[in-house]
């Protein structure tokens, strides 16, 4: 369950949690024809508070509404400015915040152009989203028998509300088998990424990750890494890899702003590497953490600061 907090942002007024509601016609919630991001915040140890790459996701926000046609009723720097008041409002030093965009009621055929686009923000408090030991410990994951979208079919570039009946199906399918995570192959059959996850691999120390071009979404965590990582000294190559190339890396991890950088210990009942977070899976971690926890000050620009009282 999530914890409700005070209020709602929605199309530009803060409401009550319990009246944030949509009419049953909302064209979204029978098409899917919509737009969301998923960001978090962190609490410093001096008690200052930063939004990881605020404008980014929002900028990611305005690039999903554009691939699926839906003309935006707020600018960026209003939605920016309705996340970092809502985190305020609600006294929330740490939080996830979950703007959306939706096509509200009004027309019901597909078309619909004149529909109303609405967005709402929305806070809450949300922990490890795989859970702290599997930050610690690392998963299990199962390649899924859903392959993620073909790049015609649905626009991976865009986080688009329809897009995740395909990782949910991925997800369930993996957890009613009994391991944590499901890992998707492209049509073409290499590896694409988790049902809400980038993923790398680690073989002899280079890291690996699927090319932007390929069926991802354009992870801000995946980017992230890929940029520490470098500054670490790693040689980072955006590659595409088959299924059996992961199964014989030395470390698998997972990136995404909910699962932050999660090991990957086990894929299809295949050990990875020794079967514990690796060296490089747990330097990379550590930077994380570092960074937006703000003992590491190389990244303070992708940093959105705010304070609660
Ligand atoms: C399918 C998918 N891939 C990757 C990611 C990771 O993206 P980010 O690091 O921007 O959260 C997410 C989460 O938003 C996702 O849903």
């Amino acid at each position: 369950m999530v914890d409700k907090v005070e209020k709602i942002w929605m199309d530009g007024k803060f409401v009550n949690w319990d009246e944030a509601n949509v009419h049953i016609l909302t064209h979204t919630l029978h098409y899917g024809v919509g737009a969301f991001e998923g960001i978090r915040s962190y609490l410093r140890p001096d008690g200052t508070s930063v939004v990881f790459r605020l404008e980014e996701h929002i900028q990611r926000l305005m690039d999903s509404l554009k691939i699926v046609m839906l003309k935006p009723p707020f600018d960026r720097d209003t939605i920016c400015r309705a996340c970092i008041d809502s985190l305020r409002l609600n006294r929330l030093p740490e939080g996830y915040i979950r703007p959306l965009a939706y096509v509200g009621d009004g027309a019901m055929g597909l078309y619909a152009p004149n529909n109303p686009v609405r967005i709402a923000v929305i806070v809450w408090k949300w922990g490890a989203y795989l859970g702290e030991e599997a930050l610690n410990k690392g998963i299990r994951a199962k390649v899924s028998s859903f392959s993620r979208h073909h790049v015609n079919s649905s626009m991976v570039k865009g986080k688009i509300v329809g897009h995740y009946v395909n990782s949910i199906l991925s997800k369930r399918e993996a957890k009613i088998a009994g391991y944590d995570e499901g890992i998707m192959l492209d049509t073409t059959g290499y590896v694409s990424e988790g049902s809400g996850e980038n993923i790398f691999i680690v073989k002899n120390g280079t890291i690996k990750t699927p090319p932007f071009s390929s069926a991802i979404l354009g992870g801000l965590t995946r980017d992230s890494v890929i940029r520490m990582a470098r500054d670490l000294g790693y040689r980072v190559k955006p590659q595409q890899f088959t299924r059996d190339e992961m199964w014989l890396a030395d470390e698998v991890f997972m990136t995404g702003t909910a699962a932050e950088i999660t090991p990957v210990v086990e894929i299809d009942n295949r050990t990875i590497g020794a079967g514990v977070p690796g060296p490089i899976t747990k330097a990379v971690q550590k930077r994380f953490f570092d960074v937006v926890r703000g003992q590491c000050r190389d990244y303070e620009s992708w940093m959105t600061p705010y304070t609660v009282e």
